[in-house]
This record gives C-alpha cells, sequence and structure tokens, in this order.
C-alpha cells in the first residue's frame, strides 16, 4: 500500500514539471498558457515559438512517461507501472505547478503507453499521425490515436486491466481536448503549421 502511495505522489510531481512552461519561460520569456491555444505542450510551442522548442518539449514530456513508467515496471512489475503511468499522466493534466491546470497528455501518456504496451502503442500512434497527415489537425489524430488505444489493446489480446486502463487514459485525453472538438466543429480549430507569434 505504502509503495503505491509513494509511487502515486512522485509519479504526480514528475507529472507536474511542465517542460512547456519552463522551457518557453527560460529560453523565450514568454508565458505558452497565453499564446496560441494556451496549451502547454508540443503543438501549441511549435505554433507560437517553433521547431526546435517544440522538439525538445515534446522529448521531454515522451520521457517522463516513458521513465516513470520503466521504472516502476523494474521496481513493482506492471500494475505499479500502470499506476504510476496515470499518474504521470495526471500530473501532466492538473499540474500542481501551475494551480492544477496543465496539457492535454498526450506526449507524457505516449511515453507511458510506449513503456507498457508498445504494439498497441505504435498502432495507435500510427492511426493518430495518419489522421494528422491528412486534415493536419493534430488535436484530431491526438482525439483518434489516444480513442483507437483501448481498441488496439483489445485486438492484441492484453489483459483486462490493461484494456481498462487504456479506457482510463483514453478518456482523459478526449475530456482535455473538449476545447479542440469545439473548435473543430465550429470549423476554427488550428491547423499544423500555422503559426501565431508573441
Ligand atoms: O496534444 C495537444 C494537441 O492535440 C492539441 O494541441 O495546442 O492545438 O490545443 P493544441
Amino acid at each position: 500500500m505504502l509503495k503505491y502511495v509513494l509511487a502515486g505522489i512522485i509519479s504526480y510531481l514528475i507529472g507536474s514539471i511542465s517542460s512547456a512552461h519552463l522551457i518557453c519561460k527560460k529560453y523565450y520569456g514568454i508565458d505558452i498558457r497565453k499564446y496560441g491555444s494556451g496549451n502547454p505542450g508540443t503543438t501549441n510551442v511549435l505554433r507560437v515559438v517553433g521547431g526546435r522548442a517544440a522538439a525538445a518539449v515534446y522529448a521531454a514530456d515522451f520521457l517522463k512517461g516513458f521513465l516513470v513508467a520503466t521504472l516502476a515496471k523494474l521496481i513493482g512489475g506492471d500494475t505499479l507501472a500502470l499506476f504510476s503511468g496515470l499518474f504521470v499522466i495526471v500530473g501532466h493534466d492538473w499540474s500542481l505547478f501551475l494551480n492544477f491546470h496543465g496539457g492535454k497528455g498526450i506526449a507524457t501518456s505516449m511515453g507511458v503507453v510506449f513503456a507498457l504496451a508498445p504494439k498497441a502503442a505504435l498502432f495507435s500512434s500510427l492511426v493518430g499521425i495518419t489522421a494528422i497527415m491528412l486534415t493536419r489537425y493534430v488535436s484530431l489524430g491526438s482525439i483518434l490515436g489516444s480513442g483507437s488505444f483501448p481498441l488496439f489493446l483489445m485486438i492484441f489480446v492484453y489483459p483486462p486491466k490493461y484494456i481498462v486502463y487504456g479506457v482510463i487514459i483514453a478518456a482523459i485525453a478526449i475530456y482535455r481536448h473538449r476545447a479542440n472538438i469545439e473548435r473543430l466543429m465550429a470549423g476554427k480549430e488550428h491547423k499544423l503549421g500555422e503559426k501565431i507569434r508573441p
């Protein structure tokens, strides 16, 4: 029990470290939450700052999910890893250091799922990437990629706890994209490649 409490707290705190916020503040002197979609994440950093910063944000967010899940699996097996992975995503999305606001968790979730269920992660990422390439809406790719993840877990016959887990993290990702869904439906969503400079 103590192991889970500690893992939950540590994972949440690590997840709460917002690379987008830190990189944009330290190296570009801006608060990313005030520009573009306002989201402290890869896509908005690409839109507002540029490719190098976005690549750094994606790598940092992916790695925090991947490393937490991998380490937790080594220490306590897959149940602890799933649990810690959930908390690192929750920390990213509702950050202690950003007044319980945060990102949409896609890069961090990808890090977690590539560590714990790589085959399903790969196929759902391909769904997301294809959707982005066809529509140039990153948010739509994120939603479809996340939504397809539990389906691939079922197709590849992962254990039931993984499937329940996949449904939970897909639901979180889709919930975090509700403003994007509204913009998509209103035809007002930003397309990949649009630049909004501060
Ligand atoms: O992962 C976030 C992406 O799906 C959407 O980002 O900035 O367009 O809301 P953004």
